[in-house]
């Protein structure tokens, strides 16, 4: 009876179980395995990513990633491969409500969008949602966010965030204009979240200085999804105390280090390597296993089948708090920032306040 129960339970989380006879290992409470946002809504811990892949190798691996147990899929109008995406999901032949899925619209400024008036920032974010959900053939998304803070004044052509102004100064969230640019693009994420259009929504990028500019809306961002990894301490910047404190869930991203900075130490590093045999895992489920075990989920990426099942098999272990602690305390990757648009010198001093009985539901 208990062993249903779990089982039952188990199936409704992020990944579900190879099999669950009565002597399988006592899995960690299902609850790890997602993570409830602040509106109620279930999200799975783990995403599988699909960055930089194009329209056929993103529908390849996400059938895969479906296979190997990811029910979360991460996507975004500037990867340029949705319609790829869309007819993954439709080939994986899981129903719609058995996968969480999460997409984004550039921020104001960005990617082939214009951010010269409020006005314009608004309707091109309307577009994009729409857009999303056509590439991707669905009627709702689990999940929009707003990619990249905006950056005021550039024109949208550079189509990497990289080329844009803010990129260097990394002034996403002080520009005169800022402000009035990010409530007019939350304003239309909102509207669709209360047309049960998107079931949460989110910001990617976001410091506390432009979280600061949606202080008293009426729904607040429910996660913010940042650049974290082994390497950059548990808490770069402050983030994630900050986050805790306003209610948003973190979410990790290119928790391998995207081929930059603490990579190589990551997948193949002594810290990660050994830890990773006392449990007989790998450095690369040591490293998801660091971020969700801080209660932080997770987007990774792989193309290669065996890879996506080992990423989705971390919820059989434990980390020691002396393993949690010397990963936590790792600074090989310390130049990387969990946003590259802007910057927190002093994030506990933020103003933000939630106006969360509007927030809880919709
Ligand atoms: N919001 C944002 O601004 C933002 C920014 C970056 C990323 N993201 C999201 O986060 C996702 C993940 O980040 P990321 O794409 O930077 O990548 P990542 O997950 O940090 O790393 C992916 C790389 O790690 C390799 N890898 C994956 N699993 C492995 C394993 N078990 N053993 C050894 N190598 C492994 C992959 O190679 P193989 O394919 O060979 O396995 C790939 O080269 C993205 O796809 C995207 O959806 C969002
Ligand atoms: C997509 O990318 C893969 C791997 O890089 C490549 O082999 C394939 O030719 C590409 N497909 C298209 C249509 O460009
Ligand atoms: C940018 O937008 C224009 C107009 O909507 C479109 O024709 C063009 O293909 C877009 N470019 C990219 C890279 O998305
Ligand atoms: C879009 O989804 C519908 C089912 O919801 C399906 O019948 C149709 O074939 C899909 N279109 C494409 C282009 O995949
Ligand atoms: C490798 O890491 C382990 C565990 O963190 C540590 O005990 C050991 O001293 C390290 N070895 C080297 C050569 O750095
Ligand atoms: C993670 O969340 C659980 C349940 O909400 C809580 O008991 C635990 O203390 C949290 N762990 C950390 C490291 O924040």
């Amino acid at each position: 009876m208990a062993n249903l129960v779990r089982c039952g339970l188990v199936a409704l989380a992020a990944v579900s179980l190879q099999g669950c006879s009565d002597d399988s290992p006592s899995p960690r409470p299902p609850e790890t395995t997602s993570v409830t946002l602040r509106n109620g809504v279930k999200m799975p811990m783990l995403a599988a990513g699909t960055w930089q892949y194009n329209d056929s190798v993103a529908e390849e691996t996400l059938i895969a990633a479906v296979h190997a147990g990811f029910v979360h899929i991460d996507t975004a109008y500037d990867y340029h491969n949705q319609v790829g995406v869309g007819r993954g999901i439709q080939k994986s032949g899981k129903p719609r409500d058995s996968l969480f899925i999460t997409s984004k619209v550039p921020g104001c400024g960005l990617q082939n969008t214009t951010a010269k008036t409020v006005e314009q920032c608004k309707t091109e974010t309307d577009d994009k949602i729409a857009l999303d959900l056509q590439q991707l053939n669905l009627s709702y998304l689990d999940m929009v966010l707003v990619h990249f803070p905006p950056c005021p004044g550039d024109d949208g052509s550079a189509e990497s965030p990289s080329e844009c102004s803010c990129y260097g100064p990394k002034n996403g969230c002080s520009h005169p204009q800022s402000c009035d640019m990010i409530k007019a693009q939350w304003s239309v994420l909102t509207d669709a979240y209360k047309k049960k259009q998107i079931r949460a929504i989110g910001v990617s990028n976001y410091c506390s200085a432009c979280l600061e500019c949606l202080t008293g809306s009426e729904v607040f961002p429910m996660i913010n999804q940042v650049q974290l990894h082994v390497g950059m301490g548990s808490d770069p910047e402050g983030f994630r105390t900050f986050a805790e404190k306003h209610e948003i869930k973190l979410q990790a991203y290119s928790p391998f280090g995207s081929g930059g900075h603490g990579s190589e130490q990551i997948l193949k590093g002594n810290l990660t390597t050994s830890i990773g045999k006392a449990h007989g895992k790998s450095a690369a489920q040591v490293a998801l296993k660091w971020i969700v075990s801080h209660n932080v989920s997770v987007a990774t990426k792989s193309s290669n089948p065996a890879h996506l099942k080992a990423n989705a098999d971390i919820f059989d272990f434990t980390l020691s708090d002396t393993e949690m602690d010397s990963l936590d305390k790792a600074t090989f990757a310390s130049e990387d920032t969990p946003s590259f648009l802007c910057t927190d010198s002093n994030p506990s001093a933020s103003q933000v306040q939630l106006k969360s009985e509007m927030s809880v539901v919709v």
